[in-house]
């Protein structure tokens, strides 16, 4: 028999493109691939792009650079772009990079197998079209075998909000949520798999109107199904937008036990004017009032966000106003980012002020130093206190498992391997900035 096929897949940017190489693989499963960690024995290799880092097109280049000693020792290799990079510039790629031979956008990943096959017919292809039908319902189609203990289901893609900061709505298009059923199924077919713990994904998850009988369904009420799944146990959701927090959504948070108390709702700034100018569609209070009302449904939710500091105009005054919102509002952890212009977006087309690079260096650190210190103490706050741990896999240490906490804390702790898959009690005995440590009780 001959020897599989070898898919390599470099993997960059957010959980959604995580996701998608999953699915990229599993594709191309069907044709005899099997995946290989590293791209020196690869038959195939697939970089799955982010458009949200500087210079993203500049490092694909490079990194396809890296490729060509392999490509010329075997001219057979095929090598592809994917992602939101092939999405916005693929065609361009392509025209100034002939290594690759396939280019192939987060819509028509359904497509691979066949851009592979003119690929292997020494045709370059190339698919960065927006088809009406849904991309999933193509890839929704998994073998049948064990997973991990959490897995990640997307719903939701795509966004119509348009923050002048970001890419999102160009390279990933309108916002489209997958009908109801279809995620019931492949929830249900993933539980069956072993899967306890699901997140469910999109790029503005909470706007979800997923398409039922009887009319569209919001994500609370698409939550609360979920929880009727035996053998699922907890719910999670990201990422979020303030504005598409609705009252039954908070109110799941409090109801809903199988919904995980922890929340990434980015807020980006503190100050109402950057708001506006980021085209956020609320102010710093709204959202100071809205946490209020989430705690007030589960006082114990930790709290994540993502914040960019240096936006164009940003004064200090203003980023006074984000240490202010960081400090009212406490986050168990949090990213943060120094804007950078996204060609095509309106905050790279307009001509604001810059912030000068040593400034907003500066605000970064400031910013990381509160957000690490408000994680840390959110860490050092569960000492002594029981956590209760959905076991993943072993641990750093001989011995040891590692899983995650109701917040999505690593808890690492000694444990039988039977126990992985398993949610069990933990007493925590030490904390660290990233992980903590604990016993079974
Ligand atoms: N510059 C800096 N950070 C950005 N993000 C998105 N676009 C930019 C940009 N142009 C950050 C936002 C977003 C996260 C995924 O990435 O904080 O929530
Ligand atoms: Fe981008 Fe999120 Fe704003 Fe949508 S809501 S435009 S994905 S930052």
């Amino acid at each position: 028999m001959a020897e599989p096929k070898k898919l390599y897949i470099k993997t960059y940017g957010c959980q959604m493109n995580v996701y998608d190489s999953e699915r990229m693989a599993e594709a191309m499963g069907g044709k005899g691939y099997v995946t290989t960690d590293t791209p020196d024995d690869a038959d195939m290799i697939l970089l799955n792009t982010c458009h949200i880092r500087e210079k993203a097109a500049e490092k694909v280049y490079s990194e396809l650079g890296r490729f060509k000693p392999l490509k010329k020792a075997k001219p057979d290799l095929k090598i592809g772009v994917a992602g939101c990079v092939a999405q916005a510039e693929g065609a361009e790629i392509m025209a100034r990079q002939p290594m690759v031979d396939l280019v192939v956008g987060p819509q028509s990943y359904h497509r691979l197998p066949e851009l592979e096959a003119e690929a292997q017919k020494g045709r370059k292809a190339l698919d960065t079209d927006f088809p009406e039908e849904l991309k999933f319902e193509h890839l929704a189609k998994r073998p049948k075998a064990r997973r991990a203990p959490t897995a990640f289901l997307t719903v939701q893609e795509g966004c119509d909000k348009f923050c002048a900061f970001c890419v999102v709505p160009y390279t990933r298009g309108a916002e489209v949520s997958r009908p109801v059923a279809r995620v019931l199924e492949e929830a249900q077919d993933l539980v069956e798999r072993g899967v306890r713990e699901i997140t469910l994904l999109g790029q503005n998850v909470n706007a979800y109107h997923g398409e039922a009988e009887g009319g569209a369904w919001g994500l609370a009420r698409l939550i609360r199904k979920l929880a009727e799944i035996d053998g699922l146990d907890r719910i999670r959701f990201t990422t979020s937008h303030p504005n598409d927090m609705e009252d039954d959504l908070i109110a799941a948070h409090g109801d809903c036990a199988k919904l995980m108390p922890y929340l990434h709702l980015p807020v980006q700034s503190g100050s109402d004017r950057i708001l506006k100018a980021m085209n956020r569609k609320h102010t710093a209070q709204q959202y100071v009032d809205l946490i209020a009302r989430i705690r007030a449904a589960r006082p114990d939710l930790q709290l994540s966000g993502d914040f960019i500091v240096g936006f164009p105009g940003e004064t200090d005054e203003d980023f006074e106003d984000t240490m202010r919102l960081v400090e009212t509002v406490r986050y168990g952890q949090a990213y943060s980012f120094k804007y950078s212009p996204r060609p095509g977006t309106p905050a790279a087309e307009k001509d604001a002020k810059m912030v000068a690079p040593e400034v907003a260096s500066e605000r970064l650190t400031r910013l990381q130093e509160l957000l690490n210190r408000q994680q840390f103490e959110h860490q050092q706050a569960m000492v002594g206190r029981r956590a209760s741990v959905l076991f993943e896999k072993a641990g750093r240490l001989e011995g040891q498992l590692v899983g995650k906490s109701e917040y999505l804390q690593a808890v690492h702790v000694v444990a039988p391997d039977s126990l992985i898959g398993q949610i069990a009690e933990v007493e925590i005995t030490e904390a660290g900035p990233n992980s903590l440590g604990g016993r079974l009780v």
